[in-house]
């Protein structure tokens, strides 16, 4: 097949693991005898230097006629310490999911044998962990007005959802799990906040409609918990803008590291595929960033975006053959690590191996 992917490596570690990523993408068009146009793009704090806006008009238009996105990381400490920077990297990647209209972000989180000696929990805690978590990306707290009065003593953030926001990313998590095991967790704070009494009414209204779809509810607190205590309860799990961003940070720690976990975020317009994790800029040059969360991106979007499911499985395959070998970076195998290119390289060995 033949597509055109925009590849938006922006800030941090964002450059050395999209390379990573680009290399295992060739291999694969090799392999499988794919054309892949590629054409990358500023976004972040790298398109603030050189243009002045985190989101420029010109990569916004390679998105829109572009067939998928590769993203890498966002973030700069330049302006983490400098409360008062009009401009923000972040705003870049919030711009770019709002105009695409992305208004929901899907993180698989699965665990691997090979790993559950360097998990915090016990592996049978680990033991058939694999659930997927929806999250709305394009509302919220995220998005809501916010503001600082005039003497700077006060500030404000609103979390603002409509009825239509929360059905439409509720159908698609309904979809989803109807593909799986049928059973769907929605998270919220339904006992203190007005959007989850909102979000808590569109989806008993969708579960009465979807009777198949066996639907339960868990407050955002207790969901902390019970993610840790016994992971292998979920499967989908369904939940608002920033109650997903922490949640799935949490989830992180059962593969054993944030550099693993993949995401996709889907709507209206093109779509992202992008590692959970920030831009490491204390990693960043150092070749120790893990580049296995953007290796799983690219097999994403072979399979979602592309169909191209024999391509993902094999991406899939060569990261937990890597795994057991203990081939990884610092934050998987800090006694023996590899580097961010060494880990690269060897995932697209496997691939080119693997086709002749
Ligand atoms: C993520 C990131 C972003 C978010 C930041 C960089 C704006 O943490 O993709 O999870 O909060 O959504
Ligand atoms: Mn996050």
């Amino acid at each position: 097949m033949k597509a055109k992917i925009a590849l938006l490596a922006g800030d941090g570690i964002g450059p050395e693991i999209m390379k990573e990523g680009v290399k295992v993408l060739s291999a694969i068009s090799k392999v499988f005898d794919h054309s892949f146009e590629l054409i990358s793009a500023p976004i972040g704090g790298q398109a603030i230097d050189k243009t002045g806006n985190p989101y420029p008009q010109e990569t916004h238009e390679l998105c829109l006629e572009a067939d998928a996105i590769l993203f890498g990381a966002i973030g700069d400490p330049k302006y983490d310490n400098d409360p008062s920077a009009k401009v923000r990297p972040e705003q870049g990647l919030l711009a770019m999911r709002k105009q695409l209209g992305l208004y929901a972000n899907l993180r698989p989180v699965k665990t691997f044998p090979a790993l559950y000696a360097h998990s915090p929990l016990k592996p049978e805690r680990l033991e058939g962990v694999d659930f997927l978590v929806v999250r709305e990306l394009t509302g919220g707290i995220y998005f809501g007005d916010k503001g600082l009065s005039e003497n700077g003593e006060k500030a404000f953030d609103t979390c603002s959802y409509s009825s239509e926001e929360v059905r439409r990313v509720a159908l698609m998590a309904i979809d989803i799990a109807r593909e799986r095991s049928k059973k769907l967790c929605m998270v919220d704070k339904a006992n203190v906040l007005a959007t989850s009494r909102l979000w808590r009414r569109v989806m008993q209204g969708l579960a009465a409609e979807n009777s198949d779809i066996d639907v339960e509810y868990l407050f955002v607190d207790n969901a902390a918990m019970q993610l840790i205590i016994r992971p292998n309860q979920f499967d989908v799990i369904l939940t608002e803008n920033m109650f997903g961003d922490i949640l799935t940070d949490e989830a992180s720690v059962l593969p054993g590291s944030i550099g693993l976990l993949p995401s996709a975020s889907v709507g209206n317009s093109t779509a992202v595929f992008e590692p959970i994790h920030g831009s490491f800029p204390e990693g960043a040059g150092k070749g120790i960033a893990n580049p296995f969360g953007m290796i799983r991106s690219v097999a994403l979007m072979l399979d979602i975006q592309f169909g191209l499911k024999k391509e993902a499985d094999l991406i899939e395959e060569a990261i937990e053959k890597a795994l057991e070998q203990k081939i990884g970076t610092p934050d998987l195998f800090p006694e023996a690590p590899v580097s961010t290119a060494d880990a690269g390289q060897w995932i697209t060995d496997y691939i080119q191996k693997s086709g002749n």
